[in-house]
Formats: C-alpha cells, structure tokens, sequence
C-alpha cells in the first residue's frame, strides 16, 4: 500500500483526523515527509487542513479518480480492487485489462480511464467517453467456470452496479437484459463483458463498465442523444465519481464472492426485482435473426427465457433487446 493511500486512509477514519505525529509513526516516516506527501494532495485539489491540537483534517475532495484514494476507501481485504490503475486517457480500458490477463496479473484488478479514444459498446458499436465525466473502467476476474457460465458475470454486474447506483444517489435504476441500466427509458451505463477460454474452462474474463455520471447531453452523438441520459441529468446535481466507483467496487466484490459460492440465485432474484425486461413484449435482433415473442424469465445461467410469437420457449444468450413500450 503507498504512502498516500496510507495517509488518505487515516484521515478518512471516524474520528476524521490525525496528528503529524501519528501519521509518521504509523507510515514509518518524519514529520516533515509526512508535511510533504500532504502538500503533494493538496497540489491534486485535495483540501486538508492543518491545526496544532487536532492534526490533518480531510475537507473536501477534488472530482478525479486518484487510484490512492481509490484504494483508501476500500476494505484491505478486498478481491476486485485490490490494485487499481487510473489513466488520464486510453483507448479502451478492455484492451488495457486483457493485456495484464495475459502478463499473468491475478484477478480482481481494475483500469480506470479519465477518458477513452476507442470505447467500445456491444455489437462492435463505439462508447462515448468524455473526459471527466463518467466512470469508464474494466475489472480482471479469473472464476473457475465453463465458458457457458460467464453470463451470470454480467448479470451479477448489472445487480451491483443498480444496487450501488441507489446507495449513492437514491435513484433506482431498471436494468434491460441483460446488461443496461436505465432511467425512465433511458440508458445510462452499459457493460462489455469479453472472454477469453478454452472450450470447457475460462481463462480470464473482463468486465468493462460504462456509466454517464455527470456527461453533458450534448456529448452524446445525434443518434443516441434521445435514448441516453446520465445520472446528473436524472438528479439535478453532479454526482461525486469516486465515491460511486468506490460503492460499485465493494458491491460488486461482494456479490463475486456470493456467485463463486454458488448462490446465483440470490443475485438472480434481485435482478428479477430490478428488471424491466421480463414479464414484457420484446424483440431481439441477433444477427440476421428478430425473435419477437414475451421474455418470462431468466435461466440458471443467466441466458433469457423467451416465449416467441408461435409459443416456442427460447434460450437466448446475446443480442439487441428491444421493449416494447406501449405497455411500459
Ligand atoms: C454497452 O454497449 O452497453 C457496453 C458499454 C461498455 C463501455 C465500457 S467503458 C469501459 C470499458 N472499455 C470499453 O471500451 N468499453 C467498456
């Protein structure tokens, strides 16, 4: 753990502050080291103030991804961002994590990116990722699983970026199977999940996220503009980046423990609760194929359960889901 995450760690701690002292006793340090690792967070916006009787005292964050604060709000026992890197600017944070998945890097990483030149959606389309504005990231997770199995990973990871989304900002998204969160209609963060396996086991797996937090509408491109919103625009105010990323880790390293225990079925009922596809009229384009028909529910897998126009029940594991919205 570096030395500032050890310092932003303990001013974070209930009683909100520390003294010179302690801070170097604990870090191993002088005082006038610990003087200088402080003036550098200040230069980063970081508002700490100094007095004689009660020490440092954290007052105010600046709006950036600073992997060291990152890692200070998390548990130290944590599996999915127990090592964090954050770029000001990338292609794609997927490339960035399929590069470490190859060198061997253990899972639970995670790549922030300030702003992407090749974001990447489903179905090879491009993700918008302005700089500073949302949260554009990939994680490395290595489970022990058929190929076939991957899908509760995404299903798992709309569950806990909706559950973290709530937390913070008290809005409840609707996710669309099997992998947008949505308000009123409106998408507002989308997840890449990319494989790479053998035919009975998976290597590696990256999740790559994005979520419009605080974009302004008119980033988004013309044909987008009307079915994307982000969560400023749902709020009325700027929601803080890093506390959102920082829940999002800790629900999703938490529901990863739950699905390698085999307890799917919790994580599917709350999507059940969350969902907006089931129970409605859909189409699904998959390839040259539309499947119109009801989605009635989610298979152990995470596959959806689609009763089609002539009463067939189909399994379907990818593809564009529309709902229909006259009965929305
Ligand atoms: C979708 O089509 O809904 C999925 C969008 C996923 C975008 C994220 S942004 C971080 C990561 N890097 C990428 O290039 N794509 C994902």
């Amino acid at each position: 753990m570096s030395v500032d995450t050890k310092i932003l760690r303990a001013l974070r701690r209930e009683s909100g502050s520390a003294s010179g002292a302690e801070l170097a006793e604990h870090l191993g340090i002088s005082r006038a080291a610990v003087w200088a690792r402080i003036e550098d967070l200040r230069k980063l916006g970081y508002q700490i103030e100094a007095s004689p009787h009660e020490g440092y005292r954290l007052t105010a964050t600046p709006d950036l991804l600073h992997a060291d604060d990152l890692l200070a709000r998390l548990p130290e026992d944590c599996v999915i961002g127990r090592n964090i890197q954050v770029f000001q600017e990338t292609t794609s944070t997927n490339d960035i994590i399929e590069r470490l998945a190859r060198d061997g890097v253990p899972e639970g990483a995670v790549v922030f990116a300030e702003s992407q030149t090749k974001g990447r959606g489903r179905l090879g389309r491009k993700w918008v990722s302005p700089s500073g504005q949302g949260l554009w990231f990939s994680l490395l997770l290595r489970p022990p699983w058929p190929p076939a199995q991957v899908t509760q990973i995404t299903i798992t990871t709309a569950v806990s970026l909706s559950r973290a989304v709530s937390r913070v900002t008290g809005v409840y998204p609707e996710i669309k199977w099997p992998n947008d969160l949505m308000h009123d209609g409106r998408k507002f963060a989308g997840i890449l999940t990319e494989l790479s396996a053998e035919p009975e086991m998976v290597r590696h797996v990256v999740v790559g996220i994005g979520m419009d937090v605080n974009v302004d509408s008119g980033e988004f491109p013309d044909d987008v503009r009307q079915l994307a919103t982000s969560l400023r625009a749902v709020t009325g105010r700027a929601v803080d980046r890093a506390q959102l990323a920082t829940q999002i880790l800790r629900e999703l390293d938490a529901d990863y423990q739950r699905l390698l225990q085999g307890r799917f079925d919790e994580i599917s009922s709350e999507w059940m609760e969350r969902c907006r596809t089931i129970g409605r009229e859909v189409t699904i384009s998959m390839g040259d194929r539309r499947l119109v028909g009801r989605a009635e529910a989610l298979d152990i897998d995470g596959a959806l359960l689609v009763r089609s126009e002539h009463g067939r029940l189909e399994r379907v594991v990818g593809g564009d889901v529309r709902v229909e919205r006259s009965q929305a």
